[in-house]
């Protein structure tokens, strides 16, 4: 008989609660929340909560909190929100040093309690963050994945189908790049339901939805004072059942890339294929030079913020 799947998911603040609430609900399998030992009662505290909603809602999974990494032994799957997250003015690059300790720390006990996990990183600076755990860990690099492209393109996709006056669900979109100012939200691919984008949405339009998609978590903490946590836990989820299900669906992510668009040793956002294997394929699309000239822009300040997290 199968076994239920475990869920550790290291970080239990905002975007770990509400991972827990929809990997519950959609029963992908027994869940951990994790947090430092100051913050126990927060996980637990969430996890009996979300376990007495399983009675009202009708979900059946296993919800505990903890701050002993002996729970988590054995995962399938561990997300990781650890870290703090941006207050308003600040960059994602500004939380690079504190966050890097908080990660280093994480992956260490990773590898050695979890060594078959598929992990999602979500905690910022993204591409550099999911860059260390997959140094510390040592695991394959199809294993260690970034969310971020998820995320992205469902903010750029909300603005084109408001602007476009469409439903959410007929417009399909995507951002590569780096989870930063520099992202790129690849217009060439946007089609609202095959229509491609550009026949509906003016130029001027468009260019300011990009603009509005690049600072879209800038947007959110301006208004909360913290980081969006709904959207981010969404994506991250959509990502786990990927794997745990087999989907293989096509969704972008932060992959290691071995020379995939002329880039290698760095993490950074490209269409892939998540399935049973993790990071089944990493998709080469084609890009037009504009869009190229985007990719290498954001793979440098990439490459800047690991090279900044190696002197750390
Ligand atoms: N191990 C486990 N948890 C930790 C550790 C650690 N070493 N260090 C900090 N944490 C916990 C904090 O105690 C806190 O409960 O991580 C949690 C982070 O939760 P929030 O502060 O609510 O932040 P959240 O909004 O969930 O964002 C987490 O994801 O999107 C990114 O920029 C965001 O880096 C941030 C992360």
């Amino acid at each position: 008989m199968s076994q239920r799947k475990k869920i550790v998911l290291i970080g239990a603040g905002n975007i770990g609660g509400e991972l827990a609430a929809l990997a519950a609900r959609s029963e992908l399998g027994d869940v951990w929340l994790f947090d430092i030992p100051d913050k126990e009662g927060v996980a637990k505290g969430k996890a009996l909560d979300l376990e007495q909603n399983g009675a009202v809602l009708g979900y059946d999974a296993h919800i505990r909190g903890t701050s002993n990494w002996d729970d988590l032994t054995g995962a399938d799957v561990a997300i990781v929100t650890a870290g703090v997250p941006r207050k308003p003015g600040m960059s994602r690059d500004d939380l690079l040093s504190v966050n890097l300790k908080i990660i280093r720390g994480v992956a260490e006990q990773l590898k050695s309690r979890c060594p078959n996990a598929f992990v999602i990183v979500v905690s910022n600076p993204l591409d550099a963050m999911v860059y260390a755990m997959r140094q510390g860990t040592g695991f394959p690099a199809e294993r260690v994945v970034g969310m971020a492209g998820v995320l992205d393109s469902a903010r750029f996709q909300l603005f084109l189908a408001r602007e476009a006056g469409v439903s959410i669900k007929d417009v399909r979109a995507m951002v590569l790049g780096g989870h930063g100012d520099t992202m790129v939200p690849v217009t060439s691919y946007c089609t609202i339901n095959g229509v491609p984008v550009s026949q509906l949405i003016a130029a001027d339009k468009l260019a300011a939805i990009i603009d509005r998609t690049r600072n879209g978590g800038a947007e959110v903490v301006k208004l909360m004072g913290t980081s969006a946590f709904y959207a981010p836990a969404s994506s991250a989820i959509a990502m786990a059942k990927a794997y745990l299900h087999d989907e293989k669906r096509l969704i972008p992510c932060a992959a290691f890339l071995t020379g995939q668009y002329g880039l290698k040793d760095l993490y950074i956002g490209v269409p892939v294929i998540i399935g049973g294997k993790g990071v089944e394929k990493i998709i080469e699309v084609a890009l037009n030079e504009a869009e190229k000239a985007m990719l290498a822009a954001s793979a440098a300040a990439v490459r800047e913020l690991i090279e900044a997290s190696a002197r750390l």
